[in-house]
């Protein structure tokens, strides 16, 4: 059996952060180097006020408290590290392509190829290589041959173990997996991974496959995932019209064991960096096997999270007199989802960019995101200049001043303190008639109601 003494993670992000660090905290005997060319990133990673890390977690700090500079370290010296390591993790962004052959929909692998190239050029013993990035699947053919026949004539072993940690909630996941796969043909490179696992997650809940099949379960349970969420919004609209509710929907049929209640939630559309990014590639990869009816099966969820995001919007303009030109639209939340300060696809992002087109001023509050990310979203678009998104959009650090004089409100993230606002003061602070158009699902519609809002939330 080969024991690991050593871990190298290449990228310190969402995923590689968290991940290496409970791997960490429930290795203390493993050195565990999580490395990144982002200087920037790097230093907060290694700063000593815990509320400066790179990403927001719950309990994140606690982690990286117990292990940072026992056996867990950050560094941007990417070659001693990957010299020192038995294991690397590959975990660094597979965005969708936005250029060439493929663009707007297969996954850009010129990270993953740099990584493997670096791995080759450095190693001078044999290493295992593990996927952990999100990955096409059959990748590990390409890596295998790059690292053959770039290296130094040393042994690499590949292995695929995707991450199926959700943003928000990373630690608890990491601590207590649903489950932990690992893809691979080597029964020695396979026991050494399931073995750091093992270290607290219970042997049952360690899945191994084969390659391809731990590369494709990843695409596929994001599709699933993702398409439930567009299920239900469909179902939303349904709604709308015709006195059903969706919430009372969704706890109809979640109660049916066969389909479960998770996942069911309406909303303004899905967003991360993860459900469109996945399922754009299981389309892309299931056209170039010319299966042209899974790939427009699939493509199906994001064209309705789209029309969702889209509706949200157009709702917003027509209930206020088909007109929003001037008026201040005060959003709540501008992450993709509550506990996170993610904003990558946001819903938030596309609904603002509509309101935008048509003129409103929009002021933000979101607890966790910065100014500095919500123009970097806005002007990323390209749809209009950077001192016209400055001009229209003001970003607030309080609440009830985003609020304050606003025509309507609108709640884009489920954060949970928005349900915790005196809103009679807020009434009385807003014009009239006063519109909360709820994207969330998150405040209490009869309490609003009885408070004099104009209170729509989708799906009733
Ligand atoms: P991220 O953008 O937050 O982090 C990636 C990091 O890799 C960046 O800091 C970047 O600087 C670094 N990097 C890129 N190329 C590098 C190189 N050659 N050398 C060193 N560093 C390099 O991305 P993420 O959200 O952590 O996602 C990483 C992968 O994990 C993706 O494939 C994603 O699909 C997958 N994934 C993400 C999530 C999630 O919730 N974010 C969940 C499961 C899987
Ligand atoms: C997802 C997967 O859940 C995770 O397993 C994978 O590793 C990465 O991608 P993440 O994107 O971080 O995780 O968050 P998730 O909780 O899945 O939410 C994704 C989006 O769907 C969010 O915008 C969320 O608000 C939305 N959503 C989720 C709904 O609108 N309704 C729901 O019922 C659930």
């Amino acid at each position: 059996m080969k024991t690991i003494k050593k871990i190298t993670c290449i990228g310190a992000g969402y995923v590689g952060g968290p991940t290496m660090s409970v791997i960490a905290q429930k290795n203390p005997d493993v050195q565990v180097t999580v490395v990144d060319l982002n200087q920037a990133r790097i230093d907060a990673w290694n700063d000593s006020d815990l509320n400066n890390l790179p990403v927001y977690e719950p309990g994140l700090d606690a982690v990286i408290a117990e292990a940072r500079g026992r056996n867990l370290f950050f560094s941007t010296d990417v070659e001693r590290a990957i010299d020192e390591a038995d294991m690397i993790f590959i975990s660094v962004n597979t965005p969708t392509k936005t250029y060439g052959k493929g663009k707007g929909q297969a996954a850009d692998l010129k990270f993953i190829e740099l990584c493997a190239r670096q791995i080759a050029a450095v190693a001078k013993d044999d290493k295992i290589v593990v996927e952990k990035s999100t990955l096409p699947v059959r990748t590990a053919e390409a890596l295998k041959s790059i690292l053959d026949n770039t290296g130094n004539g040393v042994n690499f072993h590949i292995l695929s173990n995707p991450e199926f940690l959700a943003e928000g909630t990373a630690v608890t996941d990491l601590h207590n997996p649903d489950r932990v796969l690992i893809g691979g043909e080597d029964e020695t490179a396979i026991e050494a991974l399931v073995n750091i696992y093992a270290a607290w997650v219970p042997r049952e809940r360690i899945l191994t496959t084969n390659l391809w099949s731990s590369e494709l379960s990843k695409l596929v349970a994001n599709a699933f995932l993702a398409q439930r969420v567009s299920s239900i919004n469909a179902i939303s609209e349904l709604c709308e019209m015709t006195g059903a509710n969706v919430d009372e929907v969704a706890r109809a049929i979640g109660q049916d064991s066969r389909i479960g209640p998770k996942f069911l939630k309406a909303s303004v559309g899905f967003g991360g960096s993860c459900f469109q990014k996945d399922i754009l590639n299981l389309v892309y990869i299931a056209r170039s096997y010319n299966l042209t009816a899974v790939a427009d099966y699939w493509e199906q969820v994001i064209i309705l999270n789209d029309h969702q995001k889209t509706r949200f919007a157009e709702k917003i303009i027509q209930t206020m007199y088909n007109t929003v030109n001037g008026k201040h639209i005060a959003f709540l939340g501008w992450a993709f989802k509550k506990d996170t300060n993610d904003t990558r696809e946001s819903a938030a992002i596309y609904v603002a960019d509509h309101l935008l087109d048509e003129e409103a001023n929009i002021v933000v509050y979101d607890p966790k995101v910065s100014a500095e990310q919500i123009y970097k979203d806005l002007d990323y678009l390209g749809t209009r200049t950077p001192e016209e998104n400055r001009r229209l959009v003001k970003v607030v650090d309080n609440p009830y001043g985003a609020l304050d004089g606003a025509h309507a409100a609108a709640v884009l993230t489920e954060w949970d303190e928005f349900k915790t606002y005196d809103w009679a003061k807020i009434k009385k602070g807003m014009k009239k008639p006063s519109f909360v158009f709820d994207g969330r699902k998150l405040l209490d519609r009869k309490e609003l109601n009885r408070l004099g809002f104009a209170y729509y939330a989708i799906g009733e």
